[in-house]
């Protein structure tokens, strides 16, 4: 299983002060320095976080490959075609939410987003759907012509560890076996941590995980204590 690493809290930091610092460029090289496969970023409609600048700057400087998350935009349609991403993955997108809530309805717009995929497979990009493990937004993606789907975890990480957890999980194993008997690959992602990570063992055949809060918010924790002593020093 491989790790895909989500960037946009970084930016979300550097958007904070304006400037340039903390750096996404950078910080995409030290998480592929330490293993990660991918580097996922979502380009917003209202680019809160990450910026169109850092897109085409991390399409020039990765080693990796870059995961594009986008909504059903013509503009952001437009960027990708353009840069040409390895894989876009497509999400449902509202303005007010503070993250992506809930997988693409799929099943319900099935027309939709099948039409909207076509450029991007035909420019040989890499398409994933961001579903809910559901049965039929599993059975509707394999209709598209994406190559992809990506679970969404979070329902199942918000009762890791309550009398749900084993329903959710379930949900997500019988779907992956479904898209997979479909011919889908699956990815998962959204609210994994170092706690609840530890089941996607169990399910067989799951290419990556995306995963970004959890790390970044670890990252401060494991960084802090050295940026305060570096900075002391300094001082002193
Ligand atoms: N996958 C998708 C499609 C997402 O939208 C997100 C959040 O941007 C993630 C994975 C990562 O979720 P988290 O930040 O909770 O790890």
């Amino acid at each position: 299983m491989l790790l895909g690493v989500n960037i946009d809290h970084v930016a979300t930091v550097r958007n904070a002060r304006g400037g340039v610092e903390p750096s996404v460029i950078e910080a995409a090289r030290i998480a592929e320095e330490n293993g990660a496969a991918s580097i996922t970023t979502h380009l917003r409609e209202d680019r809160r976080h990450i910026k169109d600048e850092d897109v085409y700057t991390l399409m020039r400087t990765l080693s990796t490959r870059l995961n594009l998350e986008m909504a059903m935009a013509e503009d952001i349609q437009k960027i990708a075609l353009e840069i040409k991403p390895y894989s876009i993955c497509l999400v449902p997108e509202k303005r007010q939410e503070i993250t992506t809530e809930g997988g693409l309805d799929v099943a319900g717009q099935l027309e939709r987003v099948t039409e909207f995929i076509k450029p991007l497979l035909e420019a040989g990009i890499i398409v994933s759907l961001f579903i809910d493990p559901e049965e039929t937004q599993v059975r509707a993606s394999a209709k598209t012509g994406a190559q992809f789907i990506e679970m969404h975890t979070g329902t199942y990480s918000e009762a890791f560890g309550t009398e749900n957890e084993e329903r959710e999980f379930m949900n997500l194993k019988n779907s992956a076996a479904l898209a997979q008997s479909l011919g889908l690959k699956v990815n998962a992602g959204h609210g994994l941590n170092y706690t609840n990570v530890k089941r996607m063992h169990e399910i067989p055949g799951l290419v990556e995980l995306n995963i970004g809060h959890s790390i970044i918010s670890r990252a401060i924790f494991t960084g802090l204590g050295e940026a305060v002593s570096e900075m002391n020093s300094l001082i002193k």
